[in-house]
């Protein structure tokens, strides 16, 4: 033994604890076929199949299940294959397999004959072996060819050419039909065309083949039929598939295995396989190991970091990213967050009025113990960061460092349309001005439904998100529950609460937990209304003069035909009262609990234009129906084609 091999052995033995001196078992057991050996057994576009009542294997078909039984060939094989011998072909593997087969003739006589095959290919079936051929081989190319790879002990049933023993023989084949070994049967006491039960045992010890028969009499032992030394190794490939072939002719059978079992030994893989079987892992483990270290380095990292570079790469894939500004420039900007510059307290942080480089400008400060914050963050940075619209706050830049969240937005020195229409300002809106606003929203509305890249829903118009510019210019804000449709990033929507504002949530979010589009027209017909009565929504449960909110009070007040009364006293004498109908009228319309039945946005615009009339509502408050029903009419085409490819979100997160 070279100092090589000596090393090499005394290295596996070590690492294998002597496993490969050990033989191990490749062994299966079908005591019959049922429903669990069909994955267990290879027999797709063989033509044969496992019938689950007889609970065998069908080799050819069978009459009862199959209009076609004449000329037809088949095969069935274990799912794994066997090694049989090791590229160092000293090595051989052995095996014992008994089975029991049952042949069936339909035909007098019967034909052709049932084979037990171990094959190197077990997906194909030889074309034209049907016949004479035992599903074994084919008379061009494969019989007698080295191509065909295939050792076979055939059954046979019928002497179909002069070669042919008899009707009822069993013989060896070696890559041909023509058996280098046959032996008739009838001097065993076996009829194979009886329809009865044959128990046959085929063992290799990696010399000789023999194939056994019980002895007459039921005294458990065998006879051998055939003993012939054979070397499988010089026919067949390392790896070989363990089956059944048959066929049928003018002459049918019926060709069936009812029991397997097979027993051989494992005689492992080659060792230079196994220096693979060793390295592989070995090296598996260590990559994992440094890929672990990184994973584990990098998680702490964000731990401690929380989460910068995340962030950072979420917002710069973002098409239009906006400017990004030192802690340091904004800190400087706000006079270190001074309290005396705040502007108010947002949804989820605090606004600070700044001054950068001569403009005025506020900057939200995200609280950090708002665990939606970053979501939110980044939602906003993303959405409003790449629109542009006048009726939006333009969103002018942003900040993430040292854990500090900030979002820099134009100035809006008037504040937000909640602080005029609740009497909290001095000097009330004229319904001018307010009539403008309501436009102003519906537009900013309809440019993120209908008129950007991608689809944006808002998910919280109300009153305090509503910016006033200096000209008192309504300009949608806060971003913070905004999302974009095709956003398919869902790993950020971690809770099941809904979002929103309670007052303005349409009835169908707490079924669906999910905003639409029209959950967004339910919110800015809440707006309309409360704009118009210069009322809060309100709330169920809440105690006021307008019980359960305010689309309740207006759908009652509708009823009653007293819907004027509904209107903000400071603006009485302003308007014009069929105008003004219409309006609440299309605030409710926004507010019909069936979303289907809600204007687009597109629509409400030509509304608020005059371009078309108001929309038409019933006089009563409709029921709330869910699942909602389908628009009883047709808006328009546009409409129609929105709603049609509507794809909300399916989770929401909650503030
Ligand atoms: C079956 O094959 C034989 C031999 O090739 C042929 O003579 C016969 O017509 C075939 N029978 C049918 C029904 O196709
Ligand atoms: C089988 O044949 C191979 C070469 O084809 C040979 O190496 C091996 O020793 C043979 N085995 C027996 C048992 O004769
Ligand atoms: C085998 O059995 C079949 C069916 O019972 C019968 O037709 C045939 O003659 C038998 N053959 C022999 C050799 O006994
Ligand atoms: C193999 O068969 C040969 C010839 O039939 C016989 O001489 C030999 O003893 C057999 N070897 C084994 C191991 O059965
Ligand atoms: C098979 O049967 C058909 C008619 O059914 C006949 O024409 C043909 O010659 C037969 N072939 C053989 C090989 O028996
Ligand atoms: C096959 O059976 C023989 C005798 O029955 C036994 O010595 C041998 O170990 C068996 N081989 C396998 C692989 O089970």
């Amino acid at each position: 033994m070279s100092f090589y091999r000596a090393s090499e052995s005394l290295f596996l033995a070590l690492l294998l604890g002597g496993v490969l001196t050990q033989v191990g078992c490749f062994s299966f057991n079908f005591p019959n076929f049922s429903d669990q050996a069909e994955s267990e057994v290879i027999t797709q576009n063989l033509h044969s199949r496992i019938d689950r009542v007889l609970q065998a294997i069908q080799i050819t078909p069978d009459v009862n299940t199959d209009s076609y039984v004449v000329n037809r060939s088949g095969r069935a094989f274990y799912r794994k294959p066997f090694r049989l011998w090791r590229k160092r072909k000293d090595v051989q593997a052995s095996f014992n397999t008994t089975f029991v087969l049952n042949i069936s003739p339909l035909t007098t006589p019967g034909g052709e004959g049932l084979a037990f095959i171990l094959a190197a290919d077990p997906t194909t079936l030889p074309q034209s072996s049907d016949g004479q051929w035992l599903g074994i081989v084919n008379a061009e190319p494969t019989n007698g060819s080295s191509q065909a790879n295939v050792v076979a002990v055939e059954f046979d049933t019928r002497q179909s050419y002069p070669e042919d023993l008899d009707d009822n023989h069993v013989g060896l084949d070696v890559n041909s039909i023509y058996s280098i070994k046959q032996v008739s049967l009838g001097d065993y006491g076996i009829n194979l065309s009886a329809a009865v039960d044959v128990t046959v045992r085929v063992q290799y010890d990696g010399k000789n083949m023999t194939v056994s028969v019980p002895i007459t009499g039921g005294t458990g032992e065998y006879t051998p039929v055939i003993s012939l030394p054979l070397n499988l190794s010089d026919y067949l490939p390392e790896k070989v598939f363990l089956g059944f072939s048959a066929s049928t002719s003018n002459y049918t059978q019926l060709n069936r295995i009812n029991s397997w079992e097979f027993e051989g030994s494992d005689i492992g893989e080659d060792p230079e396989l196994l220096w693979v079987w060793i390295t592989v892992p070995v090296v598996f483990v260590f990559i994992s190991g440094i890929v672990f270290y990184l994973y584990w380095e990098r998680k702490h990292r964000e731990q401690s970091e929380d989460a910068y570079p995340m962030i950072e790469d979420q917002i710069r894939r973002s098409s239009m990213a906006p400017r990004k500004f030192s802690l340091r420039e904004l800190r400087k900007a706000t006079g270190n967050f001074n309290p005396k510059s705040k502007l108010g307290k947002g949804g989820f942080g605090t606004v600070y009025k700044g001054l950068l480089a001569n403009k005025v400008v506020a900057v939200k400060r995200v609280s950090k113990d708002s665990s939606q914050g970053k979501q939110e963050f980044i939602a906003e940075v993303t959405t409003i960061g790449s629109l542009r619209h006048r009726n939006l706050v333009k969103l002018i830049g942003w900040c993430y460092e040292k854990r500090e969240l900030l979002i820099v937005y134009e100035y809006m020195p008037n504040s937000s349309l909640d602080k005029f229409i609740f009497g909290l300002e001095e000097a009330p809106l004229s319904w001018e001005r307010r009539h403008i606003i309501i436009h102003g929203v519906a537009q900013a509305l309809d440019y993120l439904h209908n008129g950007c890249e991608k689809r944006v829903l808002h998910r919280d118009i109300k009153a305090s998100n509503i910016m006033l510019d200096s000209d008192f210019n309504a300009r949608l804000g806060d971003f913070g529950l905004a999302r974009t449709i095709q956003q398919s990033d869902v790993t950020h929507h971690s809770t099941k609460e809904i979002a929103g504002t309670p007052g303005y949530m349409a009835p169908e979010s707490f079924l669906v937990g999910r905003a639409t589009v029209e959950t967004d027209v339910y919110a800015f017909g809440v707006l309309v209304l409360e704009v118009i009565c210069g009322r809060r929504p309100g709330n169920q449960g809440e105690h006021n003069d307008y019980n359960n909110g305010i689309v309740y009070w207006l759908w009652e007040l509708r009823r009653t035909d007293r819907m004027l009364d509904a209107v903000d006293s400071k603006i009485i004498g302003q308007f014009d009262e069929d105008e003004m109908v219409g309006m609440l009228v299309l605030g409710l319309a926004c507010c019909h609990p069936n979303p289907h039945q809600r204007p687009s946005m597109r629509t409400v615009l030509q509304v608020l234009t005059g371009e078309a009339p108001p929309p038409l509502v019933p006089t009563e408050r409709p029921a709330f129906e869910w699942p909602a029903m389908p628009p009883s009419f047709k808006e328009d085409t546009e409409n129609a084609f929105i709603k049609s490819q509507l794809t909300p979100f399916t989770e929401l997160s909650g503030r």
